[in-house]
């Protein structure tokens, strides 16, 4: 089993729920995260008052899946995510060990 992280644009968010239904992903953690890319900095207002900002809000999807569906997700994602501009995000792969459902005890794939 895998973990796919994709931390994606806000906006982006309905587009890629809607790819992943499709896919057939029911599971998933979404947060709202604080993050910066490659980009140094850039300025923004507030009640009248300028300041600089490195950070912007964006959308961070975990999904726990079968190693076999891998490469299919993280295509489906980035494909729902692309805008085209810089800030369209990324995706990391991470090994998981294991996985349990709590109602049933189930462990492993079986969980998921
Ligand atoms: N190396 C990283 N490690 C962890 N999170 C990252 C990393 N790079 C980017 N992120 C997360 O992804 C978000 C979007 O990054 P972003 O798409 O701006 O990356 P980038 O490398 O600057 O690419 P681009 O040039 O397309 O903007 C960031 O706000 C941050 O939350
Ligand atoms: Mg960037």
């Amino acid at each position: 089993m895998k973990l796919i992280t994709a931390v994606i644009k806000a906006h982006k968010l309905d587009d890629v729920r809607a790819a992943l239904t499709w896919f057939g992903i029911r599971g998933m953690t979404i947060t709202t995260v604080l993050g910066c890319g490659t980009e140094f900095w850039h300025t923004e207002t507030y009640r009248g008052t300028r300041y600089i900002s490195d950070l912007t809000s964006k959308i961070r999807i975990d999904i726990v899946t079968a190693e076999t569906d891998v490469g299919d997700l993280v295509e489906v994602i980035a494909k729902a995510a692309t805008t085209g501009g810089s800030g369209d995000g990324k995706i990391w792969v991470t090994p998981v060990d294991q996985v349990i459902r709590i109602r049933t005890g189930q462990y492993g794939p079986d969980a998921l």
